[in-house]
């Protein structure tokens, strides 16, 4: 089922905002970003595994392209966006929250927010992923979903369901975990969630291993690739 797609943080309280981007979960997000500037110029963080880490999921030749092609676009982009401008030197989760929802700086905002949430899908993933979460992870998905089967179950439909492009993502909402889906580049970063984890499902993340097949990915993602110890550590 698609759920209704959070677009942008009009409206959100400073207060929630501000807890949003001190949250322990961007502290470990920026951790994926070792050994790059974290400001203007940005670089292009190492991915945590070998591009052909995640076959047969996904193939090097997916990995070689959407990192390599357009993740280092949207950061390439956003470069040159910003140089020159206010937000030069701006770390970039600040960089995300300055530009969100305003109509003037669109493309900052989707190139700064694409550059983080792929930083964000790759720590994800793991060739050691699926199965099943640590355990305080775990009692915190039973709380909320009741178990873990309806936790996967709506991961998946969030994933399946993102008309178009987007992410589908588990996030916790002050302590309690849902599932949510964003369009295009939107990220809970800017709607006072602490994002877990992510899966991309961009057809530039999946088409080139399943065409048109984007449940057989989510499955196989789900199964896996899911990184729940990356999860666990930005529950905090
Ligand atoms: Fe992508």
């Amino acid at each position: 089922m698609d759920k209704p797609s959070p677009t942008c943080a009009c409206g959100m309280s400073r207060r929630k905002f501000l807890a949003a981007t001190s949250s322990a979960a961007l502290l470990f997000a920026l951790g994926g970003l070792r050994g790059a500037a974290w400001a203007a110029p940005f670089e292009l963080p190492p991915l945590p595994w070998a591009e052909n880490a995640l076959e047969p999921v996904i193939s090097a030749k997916t990995i070689g392209f959407h990192y390599g092609k357009h993740h280092k676009g949207y950061l390439d982009n956003l470069n040159k966006l910003v140089a020159g401008t206010e937000f030069e030197g701006m770390p970039l989760e600040k960089v995300v929250a300055a530009t969100a929802g305003k109509a003037d700086k669109v493309a900052v905002f989707n190139n700064a927010a694409q550059t983080w949430n792929h930083t964000f899908y790759w720590n994800s993933l793991s060739p050691k992923g699926g199965g099943t979460p640590p355990a305080g992870l775990k009692q915190k998905i039973t709380d909320s979903f009741g178990d873990m089967d309806t936790c996967l179950k709506e991961l998946s439909a969030a994933a399946v369901g993102r008309f178009a492009s987007g992410w589908a993502w588990l996030v916790s909402d002050g302590g309690a975990l849902k599932v949510i889906n964003t369009m295009n580049a939107d990220t809970p970063l800017t709607l006072g969630l602490t994002p877990l984890l992510t899966i991309d499902v961009w057809e530039h993340a999946y088409y080139l291993d399943y065409q048109n097949r984007r449940a057989d990915y989510v499955k196989a993602v789900l199964e896996k690739l899911v990184n729940w110890e990356f999860a666990a550590k930005n529950l905090g």
